[in-house]
């Protein structure tokens, strides 16, 4: 996260926050560089001020870039009950996912299951990782971070609609997983890449399927979306491909 911090003198006597350094975000981020607003007050002409250095941040992207908690590896039915109990599942409860479901569900979609080699719970094709999970909440949208298991955010705002398309039901589905795939990161766009992709991030999805059949979420693979609106909300250019959601919730009924 890029922050510029702006220090400002201001004279004593109409301000009596002095002597004091305030924050008015938190300094959990760098600090990238500073400024004096009023180069103009020479040390002698300060002599009856007093100076108040007050620092304003002025955070770029508005947002905190969140560490998800770690994977809980051991949870859900074994493989052949999950598979049993995998179906469409359209209606949701308004509940959000905890910070602990999105984690795992993450790491069941997409994460690094073999550290050494950088290799994913997904398979890709010749590897090439090229699909990138964005999640759309109502608050904003953050981007998986697969390597770091983390969140990048990218903008706040309720973008669900985006995603919903023209199935306006699913517009408060409380948590969207978007799959996209990078053409540039795959390397070509020929009709068999884009095939190729398309069957990455379907794989993507029924790893996300089997995780929520697995563990008592609800979950539809989805091929309808506003492609167009959603790549332009990401500011995403047309090397990129939206290929698949999965709306992702508690039971409606819980
Ligand atoms: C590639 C793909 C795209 C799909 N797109 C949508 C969709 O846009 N909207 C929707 O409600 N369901 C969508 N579905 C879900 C199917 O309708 C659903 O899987 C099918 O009806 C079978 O039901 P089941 O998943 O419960 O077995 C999609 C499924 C797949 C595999």
């Amino acid at each position: 996260m890029k922050v510029t911090i702006k220090a400002i003198i201001v004279n004593e006597q109409t301000n009596n926050h002095s002597k004091k350094l305030y924050l008015k975000k938190n300094l959990d981020c760098k600090l990238t560089s500073y400024e004096k607003l009023n180069p103009n007050i020479k040390p002698k002409t300060m002599k009856n001020l007093l100076i108040l250095l007050s620092l304003i941040l002025f955070i770029d992207t508005c947002y905190a870039d969140e560490k998800l908690p770690a994977p809980s590896q051991k949870r859900g039915t074994d493989i052949m009950t999950a598979l049993q109990a995998r179906r469409s599942i359209r209606t949701y409860s308004e509940r959000i996912l905890s910070k602990q479901d999105l984690s795992d569900v993450l790491w069941a979609a997409q994460g690094v299951n073999r550290p050494e080699e950088g290799k994913l719970t997904s398979p890709t094709a010749r590897n090439r990782q090229e699909i990138i999970i964005y999640v759309f909440t109502k608050k904003g949208i953050s981007k998986y971070d697969k390597t770091n298991h983390s969140l990048i955010d990218i903008r706040k705002g309720d973008y669900r609609e985006a995603v919903a398309g023209n199935q306006k039901r699913f517009a408060t589905a409380p948590l969207f997983l978007v799959m996209i795939a990078s053409t540039t990161q795959f390397g070509n766009k020929s009709a068999h890449a884009l095939e190729m992709m398309a069957a990455d991030a379907g794989i993507v999805s029924e790893n996300i399927n089997l995780f929520a059949a697995a563990t008592g979420l609800c979950t539809v693979t989805r091929g309808i979306m506003d492609k167009k609106k959603v790549l332009s909300i990401l500011n995403l250019d047309d090397s990129f491909n939206c290929i698949l959601n999965n709306p992702i919730g508690y039971p409606a009924q819980e």
